[in-house]
């Protein structure tokens, strides 16, 4: 009998460093742990021997199936391991089409090509061509036709980012609004003139919470006959509802701008606290979200429209600063910091 035990033993020990796969592994198990084995048959007859065979072969069979239980799960968790590498470089031609799938991770639009997208929407439901201009621009088209000549102290206003030219050569930076475009699609298109213009815009500026020295602005330009200051406050008040709310209230208030006479500033009542005044109002009940006025009559005549024809209005709002305020973000620099946790939330 103990002899028997032995040869079952190297005969287990010995199939078992040839096994090639988990299949093969559980074949070894019925083998020599199923209940038809040997050893089953051997611990089952146990109870029929004498006392004395009783206890010698009862224990070392016992011992031996649980060394051949230890071995079996050691292999088992190797050869799933190795089944498991087989299928990942499909080494082995099959695919274990039981294992989870990967996730793909899924992109998703900038929070502000969002916004772009949804204030284009707006404007071009009320008629509105979507154009875009480049960012490096002439100094003429940034400045000069928008009646800012050089060395004029409205130059002031925009802080500016130039490139580095040949002396001799026309002046070059990189455009500190979208209102040089009003210029381009004049130039190159007669009335009636209906356009929006998203794009990036750079200012010479210390970066914190309120400025980046990139940001995006959209600029609108109508140009028509008969086109007047109702118009542009008609426009724009239908503008603010559609972004927040059909409740809103827009206030008009004088502002300068070269390229446009009258100049205006427009602000929407706030919507957090409804006027009363809040921290993001500064207590004021309004925040101020855009530029706007009427196309400057020097402006029209430099892209040979003639003023008494032709009168128009343009605008021009930053547009990270619309989505801090809708989603009450404090920081521009959240935008450009490439911070998934943020970008994720929209
Ligand atoms: N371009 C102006 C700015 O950047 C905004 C503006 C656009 C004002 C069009 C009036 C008309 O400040």
């Amino acid at each position: 009998m103990i002899e028997k035990l032995a040869d079952i033993k190297s005969k287990a020990l010995d199939e078992l460093s040839s096994l090639a796969d988990f299949n093969e592994l559980e074949v070894w198990r019925v083998r020599y742990l199923g209940k038809k084995s040997e050893l089953t048959q051997i611990l089952r007859g146990v109870a029929s021997l004498s006392q004395e065979q009783r206890k010698t072969v009862g224990a070392s069979a016992n011992e031996l199936r649980s060394n051949l239980e230890v071995l079996y799960s050691e292999n088992k968790d190797a050869l799933k391991e190795q089944a498991f590498q087989d299928v990942e470089t499909t080494a082995k031609g099959y695919k274990d089409i039981s294992l989870p799938g990967r996730p793909i991770p899924l992109g998703r639009l900038h929070p502000i090509t969002q916004t772009v997208n949804e204030i284009c929407g707006i404007f071009v439901a009320l008629g509105f061509q979507v154009v875009e201009g480049p960012e490096v621009e002439w100094d003429y088209y940034n400045f000069e036709a928008l009646n800012i000549p050089p060395d004029h102290p409205a130059r002031d206003m925009w802080d500016t980012l130039w490139i580095d030219t040949e002396s001799g050569q026309r002046p070059m930076l990189l455009r500190t609004h979208t209102s040089p475009m009003q210029i381009r699609v004049m130039e190159q298109t007669q009335p009636p003139v209906r356009v929006v213009v998203p794009g990036k815009v750079y200012r010479y500026e210390a970066t914190d919470a309120t400025h980046e020295s990139m940001f995006y602005q959209l600029e609108g330009l109508a140009v028509d006959e008969y086109i007047t200051f109702a118009d542009l406050k008609g426009t724009l008040y239908e503008f603010a509802k559609r972004l927040f709310g059909k409740e809103r209230r827009v206030r008009f208030r004088c502002d300068y701008f070269p390229f446009v006479e009258p100049g205006v500033e427009m602000a929407i009542d706030c919507f957090i606290c409804g006027g009363k005044g809040c921290r993001l109002c500064s207590g004021t009940g309004w925040i101020e979200i855009l530029g706007a006025g009427m196309v400057h009559p020097d402006v029209l005549r430099r892209v040979n429209y003639d003023p008494e024809v032709y009168t128009g209005f343009a605008f021009g709002l930053g547009l990270e600063r619309i989505h801090m305020l809708r989603y009450g973000i404090e920081d521009i620099r959240l935008f450009y910091s490439n911070d998934l946790r943020f970008l994720r939330q929209f």
